[in-house]
């Protein structure tokens, strides 16, 4: 006996190289609890189909357990003909319980059972990255609510466009964020489909029962052809799409507080716990190692570098799919690599960013500081508007004063109302109410503005999704 389960037609021996080439055990070791979930929910089938007797299954049921007790504990030994968690496994269970173990996988195959644990696995850390998603978004609503009276700047093509609430700002990336929640959960419900009982190409041909396999291992549904169940694998490259998109909305957040904690900007300044100081050497440890002065606000920076490594994942993905022979390859089984790597990121990335938002300090005076009448250009011209000029002839109107300031040499709000009126017989006394930021963006009422009514519209939104969920 060659000792590998599959061993019986093959003589020969493999080189060395190849042999840990092929292995998967190093990284799929991971499945180690939804395998073992996976084949007690399978030698239940296989009873309730008499394949085994009720003493069969519960002695494997029992082997089972104590494969993962030993997973659990850490004693769990891998030896070196372990290709792969399925294998390793099974053969655990054979030197604990003896030749019945030979029965658990009776019409079962490898291709099916991968694509189970997979999908198992996916399916609980759909759960873990949503609810640490959320953590992000409640952290940042709260935060919105809190500071909805602080004014900046807002910027268009990284220009003064016009005074915003910083809260609108905040909300800005948080209302993306519950968008990553919301295809988060649709790619849940497609993970949780149960491909069990398709075997390695042409479905099961012992009377298997899915419907009793899909209960057990509580899917949603059961996969509908056995060619495509084993094989397929939307539901990664979604996934991985999902991370993708979700880390592009990270990856936005943190260039926008990379640029505000600059001192060009200074409207942030990240905590040391995000840029932090190493306490031995009293050197910040994220600062410079040549230039003492800096701070480095390298938490955002690897936020937003964790989206190349993420893209790369997918689009890796997509190119061991794209012209793949039916059914399984083992080209696919790069697909769990992927999946694991792309978790642990999305994991950290999203307590990071809790931790950078949570922490970050404010300079209140600097962003109002960074206000200038120049942005209030577009509501002189709703200033007219609201006198009865037409609005393309109010923006000329403002236009015009805007030029003037500069050939002035004055801000904006420094013309005269003589001035202005050389513009327009509209202007008159009440023109000064535009010069001020706090009024200005209380114009901006309708629902999604950045009034505070509209602010405080949007929190409710936000915090009934959270609610809800
Ligand atoms: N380790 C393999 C994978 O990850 C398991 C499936 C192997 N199936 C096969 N027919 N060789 O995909």
């Amino acid at each position: 006996e060659s000792g590998k389960l599959w061993g019986g037609r093959f003589v020969g021996a493999v080189d060395p190289i190849m042999e840990k080439f092929n292995a998967s055990i190093a990284y799929d070791r991971h499945l180690w609890e939804v395998d073992v979930q996976g084949s007690k929910a399978y030698s239940r089938g296989l009873e309730k189909a008499g394949l085994l007797t009720k003493a069969e299954m519960d002695q494997i049921l029992h082997g089972l357990d104590k494969v993962a007790e030993e997973w659990a504990q850490g004693t769990f030994k891998l030896n070196s003909n372990d290709e792969d968690i399925h294998t390793a496994n099974e053969r655990r269970l054979k030197e604990l319980i003896g030749a019945t173990a030979g029965k658990l996988h009776t019409g079962r195959s490898r291709n099916d059972q991968v694509v189970t644990d997979l999908r198992l696995w996916m399916r609980q850390t759909c759960s873990t990255l949503s609810g640490l998603l959320w953590e992000l978004i409640r952290t940042m609503v709260d935060r919105a609510e809190a500071e909805r009276d602080v004014l900046f700047p807002g910027y268009t093509h990284l220009q003064r466009a016009q005074p915003i609430r910083w809260s609108h700002w905040i909300l800005s990336h948080a209302v993306a964020l519950t968008r990553d929640s919301e295809r988060l959960l649709e790619v849940r419900k497609r993970i949780n489909v149960l491909p069990l009982g398709s075997g390695a190409i042409a479905g099961n041909p012992l009377g298997v029962d899915r419907e009793l396999l899909r209960a057990e291992l509580n899917f949603g549904a059961i996969t509908l052809n056995s060619m495509d169940a084993t094989s397929e694998r939307d539901f990664v490259a979604e996934f991985l799409f999902w991370a993708s998109l979700c880390m592009t909305h990270l990856s936005r957040m943190a260039e926008d507080l990379i640029l505000y904690c600059t001192k060009e900007f200074s409207f942030v300044q990240l905590s040391d716990a995000y840029s932090p100081f190493s306490a031995s050497t009293s050197v910040p440890s994220t600062g410079s190692s040549l230039m003492p002065q800096k701070k480095n606000p390298d938490s955002l920076e690897l936020i937003r570098s964790k989206a190349g490594r993420v893209f790369g994942r997918c689009a890796g993905l997509l190119m061991t799919l794209k012209g793949l022979p039916s059914t399984y390859n083992k080209d696919l089984q790069e697909d769990k690599e992927a999946v694991f790597e792309v978790s642990d990121t999305m994991s950290a990335v999203l307590q990071v960013a809790t931790g950078v938002i949570s922490t970050l300090q404010i300079h209140q005076e600097n962003m109002g500081q960074a206000l200038s009448p120049d942005m209030l250009a577009t509501d002189l011209a709703y200033y007219l508007v609201r006198k009865g000029m037409p609005f393309r002839q109010a923006h000329e109107a403002s236009g015009k004063a805007v030029f003037m300031a500069e050939t002035k040499g004055v801000a904006l709000n420094q013309l005269s109302l003589q001035e202005l009126q050389t513009i327009s017989p509209l202007f008159s006394g009440d023109v000064i109410c535009v010069w001020d930021y706090g009024h200005s963006v209380e114009q901006y009422g309708a629902l999604g503005g950045t009034a505070r009514s509209s602010v405080d519209w949007q929190i409710r939104q936000v915090r009934a999704l959270l609610q809800a969920q």
